[in-house]
């Protein structure tokens, strides 16, 4: 007799172990020809993230910006900004991305408006102590004229965190805050109204069928009562003890953080919240992951570990014990679109470096760098956990170092005097086909919005699927390998006996990974399967080589 199984099948939450696909949208692909990546650009390569094998997607900020800082300025919350396309566009995409069993999620910048939003151009047209200025962080200077900065506080991209408006009158007046660029004023959490206007927001893009949200600098939003000077040491960037920091991490912040899941529990499908938080302690980011909380939030610790197999095995078993006990999964990344690719720091002698300050100063074997990148991937997606991809690491892309001075666009560039480059070497518009630039990046006649290498002609998806020992192949044969085994998502991990400089994990019955960070040789196993491997069949692994092997002996 057979009975009808009783229980649904057991399924495991998308977000605990998906590999998710960051799309920067001005640079991924191209549909009218403007030398802008779009929607459409979007849409028409939905096919090729299905096949690169990733569960999901994650698109930078898409909305209505000025582009003072590539988007993360936001003009309205709830329109596309028109070089992107329009909300029919996005419309679309999400329909289309459904269909081939992907899911999107977004950016939302709740930090910082754009100075263009019409909240922050109410609030200069309204008086001091005004409801419209309290929506922001506005308060009167210091010293006898006013025109010293309410406190010290310093701009991530350079110079004083402070701006100060014009007056009705036509004077100098009030002061407001940007931790960011200037063109990115502060919001004020505290105000009830600012609470309500993004719930709103989320609401509106999930019932248009968002699966989540990538939530920018989630842990800065609430600054300390009375906004209070940092110690000199600290303006200078020396870090403070964990939730010392007056408008990094302040424990209020994880009441926003409750309230945004209670909206996204309202839906259906397990709409997920990923934040962006810089925090270093361990256990301080974890507290994101509660129950009640972000299902998931980057660990940077990874991304800027140095290639060296003790850090890199303690920073895993960091992360895998702080979360622990709020159950919530790890999420990898190697690169995004504020970190020096890897191929690049990882060709670097001090490859933990993301501090752009000193990326001048050491120049890059951008061959070494390539094996590291391919061994840390197989190690990254072998973890327990979520991982991230950035667009174009798939294709070995590296560091463009040497953009002329007159194409830079980061803020960064001009706040720090022109003493850094920024973030524009990892955005430049990635490479499809052809031998010449746009490489398929745009419709021929197309000029990217940054130059692209000409050496990129041998980097295209089309020269890469080519070649069976591209980077483009290797990450494909891994996804598929990750997604045919069971234990490569759901097992636990754990570490096995390796020599000095290599490391050597299990996950459940299925698979072993061995990756060799700077030992002479790395002997694998006899008689099990090799699944995956940097350097095709051998069983001798290299220095900066890794490979997946079957956990048990061939039959
Ligand atoms: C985040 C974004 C970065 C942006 C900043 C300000 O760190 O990833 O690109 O510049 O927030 O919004
Ligand atoms: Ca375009």
């Amino acid at each position: 007799m057979t009975h009808p199984n009783p229980l649904p099948p057991v399924r495991r939450a998308w977000w605990r172990d998906a590999v998710v696909y960051q799309i920067y949208i001005r640079s991924f692909a191209d549909g009218n020809g403007d030398g802008i990546g779009d929607i459409a650009g979007i849409r028409e390569r939905l096919p090729y993230l299905r096949d690169l094998g990733v569960d999901a997607l994650w698109i930078t900020p898409w909305y209505v910006s000025p582009m003072a800082d590539g988007g993360y300025d936001v003009a309205d919350y709830r329109a596309i900004d028109p070089m992107f396309g329009t909300l029919d566009d996005a419309d679309r995409l999400l329909a289309d991305a459904h269909a081939l069993g992907l899911r999107v999620l977004i950016d939302i910048v709740p930090n910082h408006t754009s100075d263009r939003h019409p909240w922050f151009q109410e609030a200069l047209a309204s008086p001091p102590g005004s409801a419209a200025r309290a929506r922001y962080h506005f308060l009167d200077g210091l010293g006898d004229h006013g025109d010293v900065p309410p406190n010290n506080w310093p701009s991530v991209f350079g110079g004083p965190a402070w701006g100060r408006v014009i007056e009705a009158d036509g004077q100098p007046g009030q002061w407001y805050l940007h931790i960011f660029a200037p063109e990115q004023p502060d919001l004020n959490w505290d105000n009830p109204a600012v609470r309500a206007e993004f719930e709103l927001i989320l609401a509106f893009w999930l019932d248009r069928g968002v699966d989540g949200f990538r939530i920018d600098v989630a842990h800065a939003m609430i600054k300390a009562p009375g906004l209070p000077d940092l110690r000199p040491e600290h303006v200078t960037g020396e870090p403070l003890a964990p939730g010392g920091h007056p408008h990094w991490d302040q424990d209020e912040v994880h009441e926003i953080h409750r309230a945004w899941r209670r909206v996204l529990d309202r839906y259906p499908g397990e709409r997920a919240l990923i934040g962006e938080i810089g925090v270093d302690d361990p256990e301080r980011l974890a507290a994101y992951l509660r129950e009640d909380e972000l299902q998931t939030a980057f660990n940077f610790a990874f991304m800027g570990a140095e290639w060296d197999a003790p850090e890199l095995r303690s920073i895993i078993d960091a992360t895998l014990d702080a979360n622990a006990p709020v159950g919530a999964p790890a999420t990898w990344v190697l690169s995004n679109h504020d970190a020096t690719r890897q191929v690049t720091r990882l060709g670097r002698s001090f490859t933990g470096l993301r501090n752009r300050e000193l990326d001048d100063l050491l120049t890059a074997d951008l061959a070494l760098g390539t094996r590291r990148a391919r061994a840390a991937i197989l190690l990254m997606l072998a973890l327990p956990g979520s991982a991230y991809l950035y667009q174009g690491e798939e294709l070995g892309l590296w560091e463009v170092e040497d953009l002329p001075e007159s194409v830079l666009q980061d803020p960064i560039w001009r706040r720090s005097g022109h003493t850094i480059r920024g973030r524009d070497g990892c955005r430049v518009p990635i490479p499809w086909s052809g031998h010449a630039s746009p490489f398929g990046f745009g419709p021929p006649a197309t000029t990217p919005w940054l130059p692209q290498p000409a050496s990129w002609r041998d980097f295209t998806v089309e020269a890469e699927m080519a070649d069976p020992d591209s980077m483009l192949r290797l990450y494909r044969t891994a996804l598929e390998v990750r997604r045919r085994l069971p234990g490569l998502r759901a097992a636990g991990h754990e570490w096995l006996p390796s020599p000095d400089g290599t490391l050597r994990f299990r996950r459940g019955d299925d698979l072993e990974c061995a990756v060799n960070v700077s030992a002479d040789a790395l002997q694998l196993p006899v008689g099990r399967e090799l699944l995956v491997s940097t350097h095709g069949d051998i069983r001798r692994l290299p220095r900066d080589a890794a490979a997946w092997y079957a956990a048990r002996e061939d039959a």
